[in-house]
């Protein structure tokens, strides 16, 4: 099992959080007799992510409520998504929402999810994404790490945005040191477009743009209101370059457990966190972009992406040199881009 270091302070925070809930080990068991799901993820409770997992847990307690008592841990209480992941391997929390830049750390597979402008539009993308022969190899591949991805979730398209300098064409991104999730993919997009790639974790990124530790970030127009970015960044441009999905992994050994008709039940609470996630989202990029521009100030600009799209083209052939398995599937990504055309 691939793990990785998780930080003192970060442990023991999680396990407070734990502790607090009466959970500090394994596989946590309630007062009740109950079997507990911890759920951790690192957004706000306003967040489409969040209300998707209630919905999951009213659908797990309406069903099985007799056996399991779901508890959601919104706002990294349980660590930043690196660790959660590492706690979802070890069984020590049940499931977590991970941005796929970070899980192709654990199996190169999810590299292909991260290149930039993969999908040539949102239709492109969520047809991709829905489709079991596109991602049925690629989830399945992190079940060597201890975890299982079950369902994805809508995280938008990326964009970059700045505290100083308008990105109107790629020359503006020179030497613009440029927050990036940590991710080998999302370091090399970087130097291809010219900036200097920052790899970082989301819950850092508000105070290192305020203590202008960074020029910028890049991420979805939720990230200016519900993460405060755009408090200090007045500059959104839409440069579109990823589509990155978030990916809900549960534990390997807890969905091994379940008899088949759970799994049946869980499988159908996946399908809702889906849909009620996806159903959220696009008045949730609504809601931000009009409070970004009239309460916070953000400007918005719209440059031509095409100077962008052929500095980090490269990466493509790049990828697929690298890893030919996942040619079939690129290819599946691309009729998908011919019918659902920008
Ligand atoms: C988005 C995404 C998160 C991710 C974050 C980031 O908000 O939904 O899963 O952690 O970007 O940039 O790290």
């Amino acid at each position: 099992m691939l793990m990785k270091k998780i930080s003192r302070r970060s442990f023991l925070a999680a396990m407070a959080v734990l502790a607090a809930s009466g959970l500090s080990g394994c596989a946590g068991s309630a007062d009740n007799g109950l079997q507990i799901i911890r759920i951790g993820h690192n957004q706000s409770t306003n967040h489409p992510t969040h209300t998707g997992l209630l919905a999951f847990e009213s659908f797990i307690e309406e069903k099985l409520g007799d056996k399991y008592d779901v508890q959601i841990f919104p706002s990294e209480l349980l660590g930043s998504q690196n660790e959660m992941v590492q706690l979802t391997q070890t069984g020590a929390i049940t499931f977590c929402v991970a941005s796929n830049s970070l899980l192709e750390t654990f199996s190169q597979n999810y590299t292909l999810f991260n290149l930039p402008y993969l999908f040539s539009s949102a239709e492109a993308y969520h047809a991709a994404m829905d489709d079991p022969e596109v991602v049925g190899p690629i989830f399945e591949s992190t079940k060597q790490a201890g975890f299982e991805a079950v369902t994805w979730l809508d995280a938008g398209t990326r964009n970059f945005y700045t505290i100083k300098t308008p990105i109107n064409t790629l020359a503006d991104l020179k030497g613009l040191k440029i927050r990036v999730q940590q991710s080998p993919t999302n370091v090399r997009m970087m130097d291809l477009l010219g900036g200097s790639a920052t790899p970082m974790g989301f819950g850092d990124v508000y105070t290192a743009l305020q203590a202008q530790m960074l020029d910028g970030a890049e991420n979805n127009e939720l990230a200016l209101t519900d993460n405060g970015h755009g408090d200090v960044c007045k500059y959104y441009s839409y440069t579109m370059h990823q589509m990155i999905p978030d990916i809900l992994i549960g534990n390997l050994g807890f969905m091994e457990d379940l008899s088949a008709e759970e799994r049946a039940i869980f499988d159908e609470g996946f399908e809702i966190v889906n849909q009620t996630q996806r159903d959220a989202w696009g008045d949730a990029v609504e809601a931000a972009k009009d409070k970004a521009q009239n309460e916070q100030g953000v400007n918005f600009i719209y440059p031509d992406i095409t100077p962008f799209q052929e500095a980090v083209a490269p990466m493509h052939e790049e990828m697929l040199a690298q890893y030919p398995d996942l040619a079939p599937i690129y290819e599946r990504i691309q009729a998908y881009n011919a019918e659902y055309e920008a």
